[in-house]
């Protein structure tokens, strides 16, 4: 894809990634891919805005040098360090030495951690304006969207908000940039919905201050460094994150996250019969093998449904471990305030309902009920897994 002007004056000139399997070296995107977007503010004065990972630069030079010599960038603004979207700053700095960076002071000392980059630097402070003429950049300080070095830029003239990884997504271009043109906005907040939760969702309180700071800024376009572009509904985007951050602390949706994994199906069977008595009281449920599904799928329906049902059996002497896997997970991404209850088979001692009950405690998941059953299930635990699963429904509601 070439540099597309998404504004008088300002391109997109970032690059598409079909190529790496897992972003972070943690999530999968294989089918997905992913966009780092950076782009060209070509005002008489020149700057870039974020760059991207270290694959593809000569594409990435390509794209710069059709819209402006490289020697006659006057800034680089960096708004985050992470390497996806600094990675090819060393290449750019031997291209374009004279491009001065401007970031923020903790990326100042970043810059030289990752790059030994002290040249050329200069901090800019939170509300700081730069002429480009006639652009017109403004600097926001939005620490912990997605680290504590994290700003955003504001394009005053037209409107442009250049927002790194908030707002974004996962999911290479599928032929265009903008929310207006393409034609799979299911995926798009699909995938954003994925990155929020793999990537942001520790950090929603930081968003919601983001967003709140923002509130009262006209922006016309969204133009965040993963993702779609949104210049026809940029408020869409926003409602969304402002959605999901809230879910960190307020009330999520109604609705069952059936999390299972069985070596023999015993469990699976169960797993049936509670997922009939869900469905029974009407609540929406959504079915994970937790064996086979990676958790970066998996994280999405945990955040947005209130309830999770863990049926798994007892491997020696613990938790079915794909199982305390996802648990884990979901702790470290600070997923809390849910409803839960468990369900396993055992063939001796037991001890997954052990496991699962100190993990719901350190999850601060309120545990509802919970039942074992002795090998495979009976008609009684089949009639019994459905009525567990009724009532946890009921109770949700
Ligand atoms: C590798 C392995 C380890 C197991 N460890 C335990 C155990 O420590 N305690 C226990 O009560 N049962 C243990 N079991 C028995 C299983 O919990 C039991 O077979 C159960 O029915 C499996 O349910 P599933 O078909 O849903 O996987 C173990 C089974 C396997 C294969
Ligand atoms: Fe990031
Ligand atoms: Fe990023």
């Amino acid at each position: 894809m070439p540099a597309v002007e998404i504004r008088p004056g300002i391109y997109w000139i970032g690059v598409n990634d079909r190529t790496t399997d897992l972003f972070e070296g943690l999530w999968p995107i294989t089918h997905e891919g992913v966009s780092y977007n950076a782009y060209v503010v070509n005002g008489k004065k020149k700057a870039l805005i974020d760059l991207a990972k270290d694959i593809k630069a000569d594409e990435f030079l390509d794209h710069v040098t059709e819209i402006v010599d490289p020697l006659s960038l006057d800034y680089v603004v960096i708004n985050h360090m992470e390497p996806d979207h600094t990675g090819i700053l060393t290449t750019l700095r031997r291209i374009a030495p004279q491009a001065t960076i401007l970031t923020t002071s903790k990326a100042q000392e970043m810059l030289q951690g990752f790059f030994q980059i002290t040249e050329n630097v200069q901090v800019v402070e939170d509300g700081e304006t730069l002429e480009l003429d006639p652009f017109v950049l403004q600097f926001v300080s939005t620490p912990f969207v997605h680290w504590p070095e994290t700003m955003m830029t504001y394009e005053q003239t037209q409107r442009v908000l250049f927002s790194c990884d908030g707002f974004g997504g996962y999911g290479a271009m599928q032929g265009t940039l903008f929310d207006d043109e393409c034609s799979s906005a299911d995926f798009y907040e699909r995938e954003s919905l994925r990155y929020y939760v793999n990537i942001v969702a520790a950090f929603s309180r930081p968003v919601l201050r983001a967003i709140d700071k923002l509130e009262g800024v006209p922006v016309d376009v969204i133009a965040p460094s993963h993702g779609l572009v949104w210049r026809k509904n940029p408020a869409r985007i926003v409602e969304l994150y402002r959605k999901w951050a809230g879910y960190a602390q307020g009330e999520p949706e109604l609705g069952v996250t059936l999390l299972y994994g069985s070596m023999y199906g015993n469990s699976e069977k169960v797993m049936n019969a509670v997922a009939q008595g869900v469905s029974e009281a009407g609540v929406p449920v959504e079915i994970f093998d937790v064996g086979r599904i990676h958790v970066s799928y998996i994280l999405p329906a945990v955040w947005v449904n209130k309830g999770v049902i863990v049926g798994a059996p007892t491997y020696e002497g613990h938790l079915f471990p794909p199982m305390a896997h996802v648990l884990d997970i979901c702790e470290r991404k600070r997923i809390q305030n849910r409803k839960t209850a468990y369900f396993g088979s055992y063939a001796w001692s037991g001890g997954g309902y052990g496991e699962f009950s100190e993990l719901a405690k350190s999850l601060k998941w309120e545990e509802l009920d919970h039942f074992t059953f002795h090998g495979g299930p009976t008609r009684e635990d089949l009639k019994h897994g459905e009525a567990f699963g009724r009532q946890f429904a009921e109770a949700l509601k």
